[in-house]
């Protein structure tokens, strides 16, 4: 047994270790065949003999734990020292990279109504019920609420649905005239070729006094980025329902794959649905102490845009960080 001990002590790889348990302790091993020796002895010598057996034993499963706990330790430190990654390092690995194509996307939307005159607001990822449903004309079991699948926290706190919050935050903190988008990231329970759980939308919010902004203002603004969006493509309106705004209305573009004629990307109709858009329901001025005041307001997600825009018919593929993909943008 000294001897084992002594070997124990001198193993220096978990590969070694290994093999010196099962050479005592195996089916065939040192400690398993004299403990077959007992079914021989009776008696006190039996007893002796078995008592001998078991310290030997834990003295050895106790000093062989150590021993692999000592050489898992060596052996990650050993690692760690291998794996060193330096930051700094620049070389022609790291090609120029022309942004992420949902950015590109994002970049195009926001310069068009920069160029409009538009402001860029943000808000809190993390919002509160207020702020996100309830102001926005959902309150608390409106059934419009299961349109959006969310991510709670504890305490009412959720993660954006959707950029609409901004519009309250905004409005909360500032008199008319407000001409406002709020472009950024939101957060559903969806997961498809089509959905994912991040993702990007702007929002758009005019307001002026009333009686000042009306749905030509809407249709206006909407026609012409849609056509700095996607070039020559026809552009219906067509009667939608949104809690906060009314009149609401969803806009297509005719179909960029088929030109309208009917293909499977827009269901055989020739038409796809890009954007929702409406006049700014009065209880959500009601719920931001808004007085004798007109608006108009708009969403969109900027994925669906740049799917549309890139032809791509797999969402996840922009999210997977694949270069060969992402290089071809
Ligand atoms: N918040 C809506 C959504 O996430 C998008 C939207 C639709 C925003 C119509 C608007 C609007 O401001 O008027 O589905």
């Amino acid at each position: 047994m000294q001897e084992i001990m002594t070997r124990l002590e001198q193993v220096d790889n978990l590969n070694d270790l290994e093999r010196l348990r099962v050479e005592v302790l195996g089916k065939k091993g040192i400690l398993t065949q004299q403990f077959a020796l007992l079914k021989n002895l009776e008696g006190e010598t039996k007893k002796t003999f078995a008592k001998g057996l078991n310290t030997n034993k834990e003295d050895f499963e106790k000093m062989l734990e150590s021993k692999r706990e000592s050489l898992l330790k060596a052996q990650m430190n050993e690692n760690l020292a291998k794996e060193v990654v330096d930051a700094s390092l620049f070389t022609a690995l790291h090609p120029k990279s022309n942004g992420h194509p949902i950015y590109q996307t994002m970049d195009r939307i926001i310069d068009f109504f920069v160029n409009m005159n538009f402001s860029i607001q943000t808000g809190p990822l993390v919002e509160d019920d207020f702020h996100n449903f309830e102001a926005l004309n959902l309150p608390v079991f409106h059934p419009a609420r299961d349109m959006q699948d969310t991510f709670y926290f504890k305490d009412s706190m959720l993660l954006r649905t959707h950029t609409s919050p901004v519009q309250i935050r905004t409005m909360q903190s500032q008199d008319i005239p407000i001409r406002m988008i709020a472009p950024g990231s939101v957060f559903r329970r969806d997961y498809d070729l089509t959905h994912s759980p991040m993702f990007h939308q702007v929002e758009g919010l005019v307001v002026e006094q009333k009686d000042k902004i009306s749905f030509v203002h809407l249709k206006y603004i909407l026609e012409d980025f849609l056509h700095y969006m996607f070039g020559d493509v026809k552009i219906r309106f067509r009667s939608s329902f949104f809690p906060f705004t009314e009149p609401s209305a969803e806009v297509d573009i005719s179909c960029v794959f088929c030109g309208g004629s009917g293909c499977r990307i827009c269901s055989h109709t020739g038409w796809l649905e890009v954007l929702g858009c409406g006049i700014v329901n009065q209880k959500v001025f009601d719920a931001v102490g808004y007085k004798d005041v007109s608006g108009y307001a708009f969403g969109l997600g900027v994925e669906r845009f740049a799917m549309l825009i890139h032809r791509v018919n797999d969402l996840r593929s922009f999210f997977e960080t694949d270069l060969r993909v992402l290089e071809q943008f």
